[in-house]
Formats: structure tokens, C-alpha cells, sequence
């Protein structure tokens, strides 16, 4: 008998209406997995917690890092910034037993099939280019002008490297060579904190936002390395869509102002297993 594979992401605990969200999230079966597609919050102690208190609860616990985990904020007393930060975050999975996108994909046993399940952290470089723009540069003085500028400028530092998008390319590099080592009779689940082709960020009310919610470089990744799902968050829009034939999940919980006009919902989406079907 397999459990479920669950899906979560962006509990940002900071607000303690979230916080209770964390308190309440329970397995429905104990060999359900949960994924943790990015964004637990930003105070280092605080996604301690949260993942402590989660990998207790599910049989497997399965993270990849969103933009505020990996931001410098300063009110978190871990002062460490980009790559540095990242191996902290790194080192805290492997103390408690969480899957990090570091360490060898989990392999997850359904009724009827197989899945590898493969967090990834993969930035982004700017090439969800804001309307009208043709350069990156365009792109960064369009949201500038605008107003409408993700706080990771300020926030999420890209050392050593000279630029985030120079940290997303090395990601894409990695990670690339780690999806292609996957036995290819298996197919997967893509965890992402963001998605891995463009179209679901055309229904943002900002589109000049989307520049900080990916890169093109894995807009054929779902096809590439056989993905049942891909799992991502970040957009704070929960809904389902399909590119290709695959299922795209996003799973936020969001700002409470953003949750609480919805009513209602269940929080661990099924990815997979009986919930699912
Ligand atoms: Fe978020
Ligand atoms: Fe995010």
C-alpha cells in the first residue's frame, strides 16, 4: 500500500495566521511524502522549524528553496549571503533528514509506477522579459520605471558570483547534468519554486513581474527529463494547468491577505497516490 505524495509551498510562517497552517498540516496516510516547493519564510531559525517540525510528520520530507529562503534579510541573526547562505540551508536538510536538491533524488513508489522525485533550484535570468523589452537591461529599467521591483534586488545575493543570472546559469549547468544521470526508463516530479515554462506567469496583474519567475533555459525540461508533474510555487496563484500533456501544480498557501478571500482549502495538494485520483 503506497501513501500519497503531497505538495505545499510559499507557508511564508513571517505571519503568524501562516504559521498556525504549518501547526495544522497533518498526513492523511504515515507513508505519505510532502513536498516543500520554496518559500517557508526568511528568518533562518523560522525554516528550521518549519522543516523540524514537518519531516517529524511525513514519512519523507522534500524541499526546494524559494527566493526569501535565500534572502540576506536583516533581521535574521545567519547574515550569510548567496551560495554561502544556500550550502547553511543545505547542511540544516541533511541534520534532519530533509531532501535537498543536493543530495540523490528519493524515489517514490506508487501502486503502479515509480517516480523520481528531483527538487531543483534554478533562479532565474531575466528572460521572462518584461513586454517591450529585448534586452535583460530593458527588461530591469521597464520594472524599475514602473515601480514594480521584486525585493530580491535588494535582498538576495547572488555571491560569489557577479550576478543572479550568472548564479541561474551555473544552477541550469548542475542541475542538467544530474537530470540527465536519472535512469531514463523512470519518470519524475520537477519540484521548483518556479515554474519551468513561461505561460503560467501571463496571467500575472504585473507582467513586468515575471522576469524574477524563471528562465526560458528549462522550458522544455517537463518533456526532457519525462515529468509525470512539475510542482512549483512562487506566483502565489494555486491552480492546475497542463503544457504538453504534463501537469503543472501550483501549490502556495501565499499572504494571508491573499488566502483568506478564497475561503477555505485544503492545503497538502496530492500530487500522486490515491488522494490524487
Ligand atoms: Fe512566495
Ligand atoms: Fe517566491
Amino acid at each position: 500500500m503506497s501513501g500519497n505524495l503531497l505538495a505545499i509551498s510559499d507557508l511564508h510562517i513571517g505571519h503568524p495566521e501562516n504559521r498556525s497552517i504549518v501547526e495544522s498540516l497533518r498526513p492523511d496516510d504515515p507513508s505519505d511524502w510532502l513536498i516543500i516547493a520554496g518559500d517557508v519564510c526568511e528568518r533562518f531559525e523560522d525554516i528550521a522549524w518549519v522543516l523540524a517540525v514537518l519531516r517529524d510528520r511525513f514519512a519523507e520530507l522534500i524541499w526546494a528553496p524559494g527566493n526569501h529562503e535565500l534572502w540576506t534579510h536583516p533581521n535574521d541573526p545567519v547574515q550569510l549571503r548567496g551560495v554561502e547562505r544556500y550550502q547553511k540551508l543545505v547542511e540544516l536538510c541533511r541534520r534532519l533528514g530533509v531532501h535537498s536538491p543536493e543530495d540523490p533524488y528519493p524515489v517514490w513508489q506508487g501502486e503502479d509506477e515509480q517516480l523520481v522525485v528531483a527538487p531543483l533550484f534554478t533562479l532565474y535570468d531575466y528572460s521572462f522579459m518584461a513586454p517591450g523589452a529585448t534586452t535583460v537591461e530593458e527588461s530591469l529599467q521597464i520594472a524599475h520605471d514602473s515601480g514594480i521591483v521584486c525585493s530580491d534586488e535588494f535582498l538576495l545575493h547572488p555571491d560569489p558570483y557577479p550576478t543572479r543570472g550568472d548564479w541561474c546559469r551555473a544552477r541550469i549547468e548542475l542541475t542538467e547534468r544530474r537530470l540527465g544521470e536519472i535512469d531514463p526508463s523512470l519518470r519524475t516530479v520537477l519540484i521548483n519554486h518556479y515554474p519551468l515554462v513561461r505561460e503560467p506567469t501571463r496571467i500575472l496583474r504585473y507582467p513586468q513581474f515575471a522576469q524574477w519567475c524563471g528562465t526560458e533555459l528549462t522550458a522544455d525540461w517537463h518533456l526532457k527529463y519525462r515529468a509525470a508533474a512539475m510542482v512549483y510555487g512562487h506566483l502565489h496563484i494555486p491552480r492546475v494547468t497542463w503544457y504538453d500533456g504534463v501537469r503543472f501544480e501550483e501549490v502556495s498557501v501565499g499572504y494571508p491577505r491573499e488566502w483568506k478571500p478564497r475561503g477555505h482549502r485544503t492545503w497538502l495538494r496530492p500530487i500522486k497516490g490515491p488522494a490524487a485520483r
